[in-house]
């Protein structure tokens, strides 16, 4: 599967490290929100879903975690264990976000606004939706 990484320039002088990313010029696309998460409890597996448009970056800024991307016909699984590491996920593909460590902040830029209906959160809707063809509705 054909996947996009980031690694974010590391800025490090003696007090410490900055990561700075700008929309457009570091990621392809401008971001209109961010959330995060953390606490994640012990064996929990979040997103479950993919997005009709939805266009994302995200990156563990503090401990680890893993995340599983399947657009229908293969799998793979990256683990982001790296404060300037990202991966870009595109739309219409399932993610699914597990194995997160105790410290974990997993950080998510995003290209829209929250909106629910954007969501694909059935697999088996999710395997159809990208079978059909564009026309189809
Ligand atoms: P959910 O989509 O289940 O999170 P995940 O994909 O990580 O498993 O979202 C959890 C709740 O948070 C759900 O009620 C929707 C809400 N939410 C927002 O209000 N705004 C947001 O930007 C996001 C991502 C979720």
């Amino acid at each position: 599967m054909k996947k996009l990484t980031y690694i974010f320039d590391e800025i490090c002088d003696y007090r410490g490290i900055l990561v700075a990313i700008q929309q457009i010029k570091d990621i392809p696309f401008e971001i209109k929100r961010i959330y995060y998460m953390y606490g994640t409890k012990e064996n929990v597996i979040r997103g479950c879903h993919a997005h009709k448009t939805l266009q994302q970056v995200l990156i563990c800024i503090n401990g680890s975690c893993k995340i599983l991307l399947d657009n229908g016909a293969e799998r793979e699984t990256v683990i982001l264990d790296k404060k300037n590491l990202g991966i870009y996920i595109g739309a219409n593909i399932w993610r699914e976000m597990f194995e997160f460590s105790k410290d974990a902040i997993l950080l998510v830029l995003a290209s829209d606004y929250y909106d629910e209906k954007d969501y694909i959160r059935n697999y088996d809707e999710f395997l159809k939706s990208i079978n059909l063809p564009s026309n189809v509705s």
